[in-house]
């Protein structure tokens, strides 16, 4: 029986009743930790006015209205001088932390960059959105940039980093803190050493991109598409996972707006489902279990003081040491409050009354809140249930913009304003790009370098930089200590239990292939080029007539992979397929699965970061290739040669330095770098570029944008 056949059958089995909502006397509450509310409006303004540059603190009491004229004028409002509700409205909106006038404080040197090869680390993350989708929102955000500048962006790891980015909360080492949730939302320095050129996100909001929490589903029947919230179950509307419908407690969601039509579903991240890192491959919990003798019938955080949600994964911790920790519910996990980042807890009790869902009651801004024990009454512990939440991206490239030496501007449509506002369309505005580019100037329009021949076609769309460099690292964020100590530690591979549905189905045929500006990795497998991107890849096949297929997601194919591949290659005689990620392989025979292995296995010691590309040479031989080395490497021994690393234009001259992906395809070598690539033929034992074009255009013959 399909999975939402039983849903369905087990929801006839519930029965219905909806009581008419009782008309009652609202109760106003005071929250814990809820401080904006409590600011009178003069209060309010003093604190913004003197916060965002307006007023010296001095000036309290008096002077407001010129101040308030200043700010007016700034932000694009009507000019009254006047505490009126247009002002008090614009104060209380979420924006930008950076002064409008003036600097956090006075900074050295001209605030501009002085080199273009601009460097960024991700030191860590928010658990709102999974981290490729954060690293994702970054790198566009430094693309709309490096679009109308000459500027590129690096991801480096480490501290040295022009562009340091981290989530904070509250007072988080810089003496500018954050304010909970919604109002202050990031700031960031004006370019120079140090902490300039840094960019903070508070963490207490909720990151999204911008139209709510970003849920991916596992197993069900739409293809690991994320869930739409809200969505209608048997004429019920959800803003979260829920479990109604089903026997065996399994969080899930609709992934259109209407499952009552549509049918389709996900698993939300469930600890029923799998758990992360840990030393259980990720199988789910089984509840209870024993921890130190106690009964656990939920994740626990005991046992740690990293307040880190772990469970066993077999019915005794005690004896059998087996333990992940439980994946996080963004949907239903609370921003703001008092319990920032812990999970609704349902039912719980508020003024004597139990409620099974975030309600308004107690609030007068009409919030939805939740408690996150199951008493507020006596524990007093809540925040804010899940909203739209902030754009990251937006955000973000707002932020980028700070530093690299822009301030706000008044123009409320542009980019700069100082205020949050969501839109789909392109971010910047010519206020923003005049801006950029007075500092920077535009963005030069480069030619590919074809060293030895012309480009076979002469493609007409400009070529855009890769600004987002393949990650030369995986430095850790996940908890690495066990709940007592003992059990060993280290990410494991994604869960692989669990129910499966049709694997390779195809998603949405509207994700073109030709929309793709730069691919993760290329290569031939079986006789078809598969070009790999953030999780998904497309089949291209050369026969009677040019077709593409797809995206599929690599996980339905193959389930261990990571969502981000450096390259891949299969060896011709073996068919076995190899597949790089940072410093981890993966080798597939068929669907059984060897890996992830770290490099070293290969012989490949840690200054190879990665590797870029293998080319089959016959006879169970195989180049690899890492930056601008070469190593022959034996499939049969899954060794290289250490004495055999040569420099890449010893054997290929011709072909650009730095080139990220390197495959075979028809016996040609292909380097690509940035957009495009080069073609190598090896023909009389002469390796000599025989053409340049475009990924895209060229050998996908997609249409000329
Ligand atoms: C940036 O470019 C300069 C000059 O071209 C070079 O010296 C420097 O090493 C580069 N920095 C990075 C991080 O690539
Ligand atoms: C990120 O790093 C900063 C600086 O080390 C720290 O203050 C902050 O708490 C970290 N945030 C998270 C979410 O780990
Ligand atoms: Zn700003
Ligand atoms: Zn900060």
């Amino acid at each position: 029986m399909s999975p939402w056949l039983s849903l369905v059958l087990a929801l006839l089995a519930l029965g219905c009743c909806t009581a008419a909502p009782r008309r009652h006397q609202p109760t106003v509450v005071v929250f814990p930790g809820d401080l904006r509310t409590s600011l009178t409006n003069t209060q309010l303004a003093e604190e913004y006015l003197y916060r965002y540059g307006y007023t010296k603190v001095a000036e309290f009491g008096k002077s407001l209205s010129r101040a308030l004229r200043v700010l007016q004028k700034r932000l694009a409002l009507p000019e009254t001088g006047e505490l009126d509700s247009t002002t008090l409205e614009a104060m209380r909106a979420p924006r930008c932390g950076v002064p409008d006038l003036g600097q956090f404080q006075t900074f050295e040197g001209d605030l501009k960059w002085h080199h273009q090869n601009i460097t960024y680390w991700i030191e860590n993350y928010s658990e709102d959105l999974p981290q490729d989708v954060i690293d994702d929102a970054f790198a566009r955000a430094f693309d709309v940039w490096s679009k109308v500048t000459p500027l590129t962006f690096t991801r480096v790891y480490g501290r040295e980093a022009d562009i340091v980015i981290q989530f904070g909360v509250r007072e988080h080492g810089d003496g500018y803190p954050f304010d909970g949730k919604d109002g202050l939302l990031a700031h960031a320095f004006p370019p120079g050493p140090g902490i300039q050129g840094d960019a903070h996100f508070d963490d207490e909001e909720l990151w999204s991109l911008g139209k709510g929490v970003v849920v991916q589903t596992h197993f069900g029947n739409a293809g690991g598409a994320p869930c739409h919230f809200p969505f209608n179950f048997e004429g019920r509307s959800y803003s979260a996972c829920t479990t109604d419908g089903r026997s065996d407690d399994l969080p899930w969601c609709s992934t259109t707006a209407n499952f009552d039509v549509d049918h389709l579903f996900g698993f939300c991240p469930s600890e029923r489902l799998y758990t992360q890192h840990g030393n259980a491959d990720g199988k789910p919990c089984v509840f209870p279990f024993t921890f130190e003798g106690r009964s656990y019938s939920a994740c626990t955080t005991d046992g740690r003081s990293d307040g880190y949600r772990w469970c066993a994964t077999t019915a005794n911790y005690d004896q059998d040491k087996l333990y992940g920790f439980c994946p996080t519910r963004v949907d239903s996990t609370v921003s703001g409050g008092n319990s920032a980042g812990e999970p609704c807890v349902f039912p719980f009790v508020f003024l004597g009354k139990e409620y099974s869902t975030c309600t308004r009651e107690g609030r007068s801004d009409g919030r939805l809140w939740c408690a996150t024990t199951s008493d507020f009454d006596s524990d007093k512990k809540w925040g804010f249930c899940p909203d739209q939440g902030y754009s990251l991206f937006l955000v973000a490239a707002h932020e980028f913009g700070h530093a690299l030496g822009l301030d706000h501007t008044s123009v409320p449509e542009a980019l700069m304003y100082p205020m949050y506002s969501y839109t789909d369309g392109p971010p910047l505005h010519e206020d923003d790009v005049k801006g950029i580019q007075h500092l920077y100037g535009p963005r030069p329009k480069p030619e590919p370098q074809p060293p030895t021949t012309t480009p076979a076609t002469q493609p007409t769309a400009p070529p855009v930089v890769c600004t987002t460099g393949p990650p030369t690292a995986h430095p850790s964020t996940s908890p690495t200590a066990g709940p007592t100590g003992s059990p060993s530690v280290g990410p494991t591979g994604p869960p692989t239990a669990g129910p499966t549905e049709a694997p390779t189905v195809s998603l949405d045929p509207s994700e073109d292939v030709c929309n793709v500006d730069i691919f993760d990795a290329i290569a031939e497998i079986g006789n078809r080029l598969h070009f790999f991107k953030d999780g998904k890849y497309w089949q291209f096949s050369e026969g009677q007539r040019r077709s593409v297929q797809g995206p599929f997601l690599i996980r339905d194919t193959w389930p261990t992979l990571p969502h981000k591949l450096d390259s891949a290659f299969e060896d011709p005689l073996t068919k076995k397929i190899f597949f790089f990620s940072g410093r981890q392989v993966w080798v597939y025979t068929g669907p059984s699965v060897i890996g992830p292995r770290r490099l070293d296995k290969l012989g490949l010691g840690p200054e190879v970061t990665q590797v870029t590309g293998g080319l089959p040479r016959g006879g169970g031989k195989v180049l690899l290739f890492s930056g601008q080395n070469f190593w022959r490497f034996d499939v049969k021994t899954q060794k290289v040669d250490p004495q055999s690393a040569s420099p890449v234009d010893h054997m290929f001259p011709g072909v650009p330095l730095n080139t990220h992906d390197i495959f075979q395809y028809r016996e040609k070598a292909y380097f690509c770098q940035e957009r495009f690539y080069w073609r190598v033929n090896f023909r009389n034992e002469m390796n000599q570029v025989d053409e340049v074009g475009y990924v895209t255009y060229d050998i996908l013959q997609c249409p000329e944008a």
